[in-house]
């Protein structure tokens, strides 16, 4: 209830009546008061004026389960939020909800991870309050080898969602990484559970870093923060905008997701946004170097194919590159 009724205040430019809040809600006078006074506790300025009624003055920077449902605009992804101050992992917590039969849709939220995870075993550094740490739940019917491209539809949602700001101009470093100004804003983890013909689910994981934050030393050279490119920003604009809320922007990237996901699943590959893609593809026309564990190569990638697979020129022959196999190097400067 309490998500609903901050959905209505946010709707309202002016005082909403304790009576219409009653009405909305279906509950008394009684309820709507305790559970405007736990939202107050909980760092919301709502000013409660005599014959007039409730107005969300201030909200604090939390990624909560009434704030996220308060800014809920998506159809099915979001349906249940599961929000914690702290987990391990929100990819290995969103794995044991769906074990336990947490549906598809779901979103798994935490201020801090201790043991984020990135690709190959990496760690992802998850400081409470500098991020949007997430996963997300899906059982479609797929084939095992078509469930790697939903890390290019999620990387499709976030370049969207983030380039919604004015002055932020997000790019794909494929097939996982968003990046601004050259340097990593947000990872993405795609897991799933699967038999060989038939998926159980899937968890796509997302981090995407807002605030400034020390990073750990293997990192440092290549992270960057949505918060450095938006004050970089800020010199062009006009007036100094502050950064929208963390909910709000996880809230635009669940919508982005639904909508390339839609397209994604006409097909059950990426050819409906292909072109698309390439406009944000960070690595296109570009040397990458791409570490196949069966002996490193180097070449221009071209571009991406239907499957979401990197098309990499080799000595005048095109290789497809799957995502699954390599690690492709050469967009932070780090490797030729
Ligand atoms: C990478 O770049 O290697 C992928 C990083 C993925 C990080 C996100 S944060 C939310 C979710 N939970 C995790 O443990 N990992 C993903």
């Amino acid at each position: 209830m309490k998500g609903q009724i901050l959905k209505v205040l946010r709707q309202q430019n002016g005082s909403v009546s304790g009576q219409e809040l009653c009405q909305c809600m279906g509950v008394s006078r009684t309820a709507v008061w305790k559970a405007i006074r736990q939202l107050q506790e909980a760092g919301y300025e709502i000013e409660a004026v005599q014959n007039k009624g409730y107005r969300l003055l201030a909200a604090p920077d939390v990624l909560t389960e009434p704030e996220l449902v308060s800014r809920r605009r998506t159809e099915w992804l979001g349906t249940k939020f599961y929000c914690y101050d702290e987990v391990d992992s929100t990819n290995t917590q969103a794995k044991r909800l769906a074990e336990e039969g947490a549906g598809h849709g779901s979103v798994v939220v935490a201020e801090v991870q201790n043991a984020g995870r990135g690709r190959r075993g990496h760690q992802w550094s998850s400081q409470g309050g500098t991020g949007i740490w997430f996963s997300f739940i899906l059982k479609p019917e797929l084939m095992p080898a078509q469930a790697p491209m939903l890390t290019l539809v999620a990387a499709m949602a976030v370049v969207k969602a983030l380039g919604r700001l004015p002055g932020i101009e997000p790019l794909i470093k494929w097939p996982n990484d968003v990046i601004l100004n050259g340097r990593k804003v947000c990872g993405i983890l795609t897991e799933m559970s699967a038999q060989v013909d038939y998926v159980n689910y899937i968890v796509t994981g997302i981090g995407i870093n807002v605030k400034s934050q020390v990073f750990p030393k293997e990192v440092a050279l290549v992270a960057t923060t949505l918060e450095t490119a938006w004050s970089n920003g800020n010199q062009k604009r006009e007036d100094e905008e502050p950064l929208p809320a963390r909910s709000l922007l996880l809230e635009t990237v669940l919508e982005e997701f639904e909508r390339y996901y839609e397209l994604y699943m006409q097909t059950k590959d990426v050819t409906l946004f292909l072109d698309e893609y390439h406009k944000y593809l960070a690595n296109k026309d570009k040397q990458v170097k791409v570490l196949d564990p069966d002996g490193a190569y180097e070449g221009i990638a071209r571009g991406i194919n239907g499957n979401g697979e990197l098309l990499v020129e080799r000595e005048h022959t095109m290789v497809s590159v799957n995502s699954g196999e390599v690690s492709v190097r050469g967009i932070y400067g780090y490797a030729p």
